[in-house]
Parts: C-alpha cells; sequence; structure tokens
C-alpha cells in the first residue's frame, strides 16, 4: 500500500519543488547550482571519455538515439494534413490515441485505460527514457512536446500508436511521431477544483514557503510576487492551458483574444476533451466516436488515496483554501477557466447530439462499472471471472482475475511492464 502511494504521491514532484521561494535566494541558488552542474558535466565527461576511470554500464535500448529520427522513413509516411483534426474519425475501432495526459484532470484512470487497449492489443506507446532529465520513468516531459531526445525510438520494423504519458501537447509533434489517423484526446476539470488538487499533490515550493497560515490567500493576493519566472515551472499559472500547448507568452500577457483564437485550434484538433466532473458520459461518448467496446472503457477507481487526501487529510497538509479566494485564482488562471468553459460547452453539445438512447447508454456502463468493480474485490472468493450478459450497448463479454489486475495497476508499474515487452529488455527502474 505504501508503495503504490508513494508511486502516485511522490511522481514528479521533483521537478517542481526544485525552486526556491525568493528571487535573491533563487538568484544565488542559480549560481550555486550552476557551478555544481558545471562540476558534475565535467565530472561526467571524464569519465565518459576515460573508461579507466568508471567502468561505462552497458547500456541496452534506452539512448537517445536521434539518429533514428533524422532517418526518412517515419515522417513521410505519417504525415498528412488531416492530423490532427477531428473530422475523419474511423468506422473501425481506433487504435492510434494521442492522448494529452493533464495533471489532477482525471488523467490517470483514462490513462490505465489507454495503457490497457494498447497493452491487449500489443500497440507500441511512445515512452521516455527509463532514465531521464525529470527522474520518473512515466513522464516525457513537464515542460515541452514530444521531441527527438525525451522519447525512446520504437522498436525496429514498427512505428508508435499511442502517447499517454506526461508531456504536452503540441501539434506539429503529435503529427510528427503519430500515425496519420491518430485521434487526439484531452480531459479538464474545473480550474478551482484542479487547483486545490494541485497544491495538495504538489505542494510547490513557492507557495509551501509563504510565511503564515493562509499562504494559498497571501499568494492569490499578489501572485507576481511568488510566481516563477518560468511558466513550466509553475503548477498554479494556467497549467491546463500550458499542458494543452499554449504559447508561454500568452500565458504571460494574458491574451484573452490570442488564447480565443488558439482555443478555436485545440477544437479542430481534440475528437474528445472529457469533462473530470461528467467522467461517465465523457467515456460513453469516447466509445461511441472511437468504436470501442464497453469492455475497453472500464475502469477502477485508481485515486481513491489521493482523492482521501484531497479532501480528509487535513492535519498534515498545510494549506487551508478560502473559498472566497476563487475569484482571485479566476482572475490569475484566466486562460485554465476559458478553456475549461470552452470544452464543457462543447462536450455537452456532443452528448446531445447523441440522442435519447445516449442517457441510457451511461446508466447500463455505471451498472456494468459497479459490478465490474464488485468481482474484482471478491475473486478470490468466489470465482476466475464473471460474465457480463449482452445489451443493446455490448455483446457478452467476461472479466477475468487478470483484467482486474490490468484495471488496477498503477501508473509507473504498468509502464514499466509495457517498457519490457515493446523492447524485450528489463527494466532497471526501483524506488529510491
Ligand atoms: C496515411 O498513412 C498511410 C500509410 O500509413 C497512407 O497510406 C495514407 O495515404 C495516409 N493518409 C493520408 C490522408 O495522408
Ligand atoms: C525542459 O526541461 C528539460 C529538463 O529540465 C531541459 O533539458 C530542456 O531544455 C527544457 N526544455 C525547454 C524547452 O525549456
Ligand atoms: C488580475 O490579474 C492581472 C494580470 O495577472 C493583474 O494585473 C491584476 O492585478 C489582477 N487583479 C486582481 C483584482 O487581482
Ligand atoms: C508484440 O510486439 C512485440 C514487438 O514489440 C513482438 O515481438 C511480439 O511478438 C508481439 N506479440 C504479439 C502477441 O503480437
Amino acid at each position: 500500500m505504501t508503495g503504490i502511494y508513494l508511486e502516485m504521491f511522490s511522481t514528479h514532484l521533483t521537478f517542481f519543488r526544485w525552486f526556491p521561494v525568493r528571487h535573491s535566494i533563487r538568484c544565488c541558488f542559480r549560481v550555486f547550482t550552476g557551478l555544481v552542474m558545471v562540476v558534475l558535466v565535467s565530472l561526467i565527461l571524464a569519465a565518459f571519455f576515460h573508461p579507466m576511470i568508471i567502468k561505462r554500464p552497458h547500456i541496452l535500448v534506452q539512448t537517445f538515439d536521434n539518429a533514428f529520427f533524422k532517418n526518412k522513413v517515419l515522417p513521410k509516411l505519417l504525415f498528412s494534413d488531416n492530423f490532427p483534426g477531428r473530422t475523419p474519425l474511423a468506422k473501425t475501432e481506433q487504435v492510434h490515441i494521442g492522448f494529452v495526459k493533464v495533471h489532477k484532470a482525471a488523467s490517470s484512470t483514462m490513462q490505465n485505460i489507454f495503457l490497457r487497449f494498447g497493452y491487449l492489443r500489443n500497440l507500441t506507446f511512445i515512452l521516455p527514457p527509463e532514465k531521464n532529465a525529470f527522474s520518473w520513468p512515466n513522464i516525457i516531459s513537464l515542460n515541452e512536446s514530444i521531441t527527438t531526445y525525451n522519447i525512446v525510438p520504437p522498436p525496429p520494423g514498427r512505428h508508435f500508436d499511442i502517447v499517454c504519458h506526461h508531456v504536452l501537447y503540441g501539434r506539429e509533434a503529435f503529427r510528427k511521431f503519430l500515425p496519420n489517423d491518430t485521434v487526439v484526446i484531452g480531459s479538464v476539470r474545473k480550474p478551482f477544483s484542479l487547483f486545490q488538487s494541485m497544491l495538495r499533490y504538489m505542494q510547490p515550493s513557492y507557495i509551501m514557503g509563504i510565511l503564515g497560515d493562509r499562504k494559498v490567500s497571501q499568494f492569490l493576493r499578489n501572485t507576481f510576487l511568488y510566481e516563477p519566472d518560468i511558466i513550466a515551472h509553475s503548477v498554479t499559472n494556467n497549467r491546463m492551458a500550458f499542458e494543452y500547448g499554449c504559447p508561454a507568452d500568452i500565458i504571460i500577457r494574458r491574451d484573452i483574444y490570442a488564447f480565443k483564437d488558439y482555443l478555436r485550434v485545440l477544437d479542430q484538433e481534440f475528437a474528445v476533451v472529457l469533462l473530470a466532473e461528467r467522467f461517465d458520459e465523457s467515456l460513453v461518448l469516447m466509445k461511441r466516436y472511437f468504436h470501442w467496446t464497453l469492455k475497453d472503457i472500464l475502469y477502477a477507481k485508481l485515486n481513491v488515496d489521493m482523492s482521501k487526501r484531497d479532501t480528509e487529510d487535513t492535519d498534515t497538509f498545510p494549506f487551508t483554501v478560502d473559498p472566497d479566494d476563487e475569484p482571485l485564482y479566476r482572475n490569475h488562471s484566466i486562460l485554465d477557466y476559458y478553456l475549461y468553459d470552452f470544452f464543457k460547452n462543447r462536450l455537452e453539445r456532443q452528448i446531445d447530439a447523441e440522442g435519447p438512447e445516449f442517457a441510457k447508454e451511461t446508466e447500463q456502463f455505471k451498472k456494468v462499472r459497479k459490478e465490474v468493480e464488485d468481482f474484482c474485490h471478491t475473486i478470490k472468493k468466489y470465482s476466475d471471472s464473471v460474465t457480463i450478459k449482452q445489451s443493446p450497448w455490448n455483446e457478452e463479454f467476461d472479466v477475468t482475475i487478470f483484467d482486474c489486475e490490468l484495471m488496477h495497476k498503477y501508473e509507473i508499474s504498468f509502464t514499466t511492464m509495457i517498457r519490457e515487452r515493446q523492447y524485450n529488455m528489463k527494466s532497471t527502474w526501483s524506488y529510491k
């Protein structure tokens, strides 16, 4: 249990916590880190060029093989002017997926769905090198989109099918690395609720370091004093918009007109943007759009522990968030509010367009999901599998213990499992 908790909680804290609070301290800190980096780099270079000093470990697949991507083979085959663009949704099962995993917006649950889907079909995932700049084997990048240096090339003779690990959205990047019939999908959550969840999960140092009990109010009243200068280093400065690939200068200028143009672009490029608050309906919509089955969209509530932390664990949690401060946050993260409202309205229109049967299908899905969850929690006592009866929205199917295991598998273990199979290697990841 502790292991799981650690995995969820400590994932990518490092990147954001690293940045200290005050400008003066930050300045000295930078000079200091600069020096340390220079020394480190020299040592590494020395070690690299003198095998006599340190014997280099044998590196298997996890190298930054830029040469591979310079090769003409990939891009020509995969380029298309349609993609990304939500117009031509396939008439058959959609297998090429670009999922933008937005922090704290129901995205771990979504990601498990894509991991399971791809794993069961032996599809190829875009993965970061196991040892990477962000120190976690499941993070492609927290500050840029997919690049040749933050991912591992596909195995020989294969192309990528799915991306569903943390990385910023970028039209050109997604086009470059994914097939031309890829559908792009993301999720959004109410910004103030996302903000609170971010605080609890990331505990950003630039807010933790504020003195007094009313850190959050103090922060929201003077965000310009505390926010990191670099947008990528902030988890509270329109982070949702940033993860959707909004250029940093639009965020810095709070340029609402430019952002509205950007939303029109996203509107063209994203097939579905799910709403954390209407999760089951969002999944049913995705199932219909992608020609998936009910079994594909089943999920277990993976973030139960996290939500407990979100609501109950207030003793150990240093932030009190005053609901009356929401207008201040809204002013600060105004682009996130525009983004959320935009996709909320769009999802509602998409659902309305599906007609009256949609609500019934959602009910059926909720019922089955509950049944499967109950089965997964009692398997040892009763049987190896459960059969879900046919309905107007699904064929009859079985859910096995193995399905339960996959549904309950956390991100890092699942990623490790996929990495080992995809590259036929032994993972060296371990908790430190
Ligand atoms: C998409 O890529 C396939 C090959 O993978 C190619 O046959 C097809 O013509 C491309 N479609 C478009 C619209 O570019
Ligand atoms: C993103 O962060 C990584 C690791 O800290 C760094 O190597 C890279 O240069 C950064 N990229 C940008 C665009 O800032
Ligand atoms: C609203 O945000 C803008 C830009 O971030 C800032 O200049 C202004 O002071 C904020 N207004 C309030 C009332 O916080
Ligand atoms: C899955 O893909 C790997 C290569 O990534 C291949 O070696 C293996 O045979 C495939 N297995 C199945 C069942 O298709």
